[in-house]
């Protein structure tokens, strides 16, 4: 089931109800071994990270059981510190569980973690803030674990001169475990930080300034058992949305917040569509032929570089020269080859692709790069006359939960073959 054949030219038309975030969930599970106890997270989507961190937390000695989207992890029975190499290397959000199992156990040993290939991804900010909490870090290099080690964490000023999402949710862990408090500033602001610090509180942590550059955090205090219910997938809406704009069709989303979906709703209303939200609901309606523009990928609040190729694969359509700037990652424009394989009129300068709209795409094979570009596939075949097979598409279950019931559900001709 790694190959999806799609027919395009159909406008995206109807409801649907978004899946549980990724990006929240995954360090909530981490976080969840802070608790000597059961932790019970709902609206978890049934993707390959979720799978993989299960699978981690369960040879750390946890016991982790999900039934319908509610995730059981019972840490009562952690003793493992050490993450092997092959299930670091699974998945970039394995190093999440760093600051929680130094907090909770005073010391880990980890690999590099492994993940999409869209830039050198290096850790030095992770590990700069769990040593200005007390931990002690010793580089592994060639085939040996990085070990870090502290008697007990304790509170201190970190400042990030980068807003680092995993940075910033590693220290937030390792100060709740610490003693007294911490005062993190230069954080990075996207949703899931204030989601973590929602689900922390709900377990007995003192945070303030949650989705603000600075977060204090009261280390120390005993935490406790917790259900907590994750928000929707902004990057699943995100991609949804766009395949609408695209298509020039007319969705309704059922749990994606406007608020987290801001960025992505600025772009949406430039490239003509009609937007509102009422009570938990969010229309779009495509205005026609999206029209170009200029987009660059920052941090929270910026456009999300998660989007930025299935932003690229709707301008190629689009009527007029668009450009978008890539600033978060170094590579990651490794879709951009695929979609010219679909006929898109790319250019790549250094950091910048200008784009050409065309009337439409044409069908051709593709191969999903990563995670976020497999899923630019699946929305560029639905702007290509004929037929797209994209295959490499494990690539897109790591995130997505079924990309194509979903945009089936919204109408499109998409199957796995
Ligand atoms: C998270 C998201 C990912 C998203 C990214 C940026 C999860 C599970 N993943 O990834 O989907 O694309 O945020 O929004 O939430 N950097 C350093 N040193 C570090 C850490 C990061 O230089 O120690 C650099 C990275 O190489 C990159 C930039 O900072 O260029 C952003 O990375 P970061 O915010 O840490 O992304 P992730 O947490 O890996």
């Amino acid at each position: 089931m790694s190959v999806i054949e799609v027919r395009g030219r159909r406008p995206l038309k109807g409801e649907l109800i978004v899946q549980g975030s990724k990006n929240a969930v995954l360090p909530m599970m981490a976080a969840s071994v802070l608790n000597k106890g059961i932790t019970v997270i709902d609206n978890v989507p049934g993707i390959q990270d979720v799978f993989c961190m299960m699978g981690i937390l369960d040879s750390l000695g946890c016991c982790c059981a999900l039934h319908k989207h509610r995730l059981q992890i019972d840490a009562s029975g952690l003793c493992g510190a050490s993450i092997s190499r092959c299930d670091m290397e699974a998945m970039r959000s394995s190093i999440l569980l760093l600051g929680p199992l130094l907090g909770r156990l005073g010391e880990a040993a980890v690999y590099e973690p492994g993940g999409c290939m869209i830039g050198k991804r290096p850790i030095d900010l992770h590990l700069m803030a769990l040593k200005r909490l007390g931990a002690a870090v010793e580089e592994g290099g060639e085939g040996k674990p990085l070990t870090a080690r502290a008697g007990r964490l304790s509170g201190a000023m970190v400042e990030f001169p980068y807003p680092s999402v995993g940075a910033t949710e590693n220290a937030i862990c390792a100060a709740v475990a610490a003693s007294g408090r911490t005062v993190l500033t230069g954080c990075a602001r996207e949703p899931e930080i204030e989601e973590l610090c929602r689900f922390l509180t709900a377990m007995g942590a003192s945070i303030r300034g949650a989705g603000s550059r600075v977060i204090t955090i009261e280390g120390g205090l005993a935490l406790h058992d917790c259900h907590y219910r994750a928000g929707g997938d902004r990057i699943v809406a995100g991609t949804y949305l766009l395949a609408a704009a695209g298509t020039g069709g007319e969705i309704v989303l059922t749990g994606a917040g406007a608020r987290e979906l801001c960025p992505v709703l600025c772009v949406l209303k430039r490239l003509g569509g009609f937007l509102y939200e009422e009570e938990g609901l969010l229309f779009f309606k495509s205005q026609g032929r999206p029209a170009a523009l200029t987009a660059v990928t920052g941090p929270h609040p910026g456009f999300p570089t998660d989007l930025q190729s299935v932003l690229m694969a709707v301008l190629s359509v689009a009527d007029g020269e668009s450009a978008v700037r890539e600033t978060v990652f170094e590579s990651r424009f490794a879709t951009v080859g695929e979609l010219v394989k679909l006929g898109a009129d790319i250019a790549l300068s250094g950091d910048t692709a200008r784009i050409r709209g065309l009337g439409c795409l044409k069908g051709a094979s593709v191969e999903a790069k990563d995670l976020r570009g497999g899923a630019a596939l699946a929305v560029a075949g639905l702007l290509a006359d004929g037929a797209t097979r994209i295959s490499g598409c494990g690539h897109i279950m790591r995130g997505y939960e079924d990309i194509c019931r979903d945009l089936a559900c919204l109408g499109a001709s998409i199957a796995w073959r």
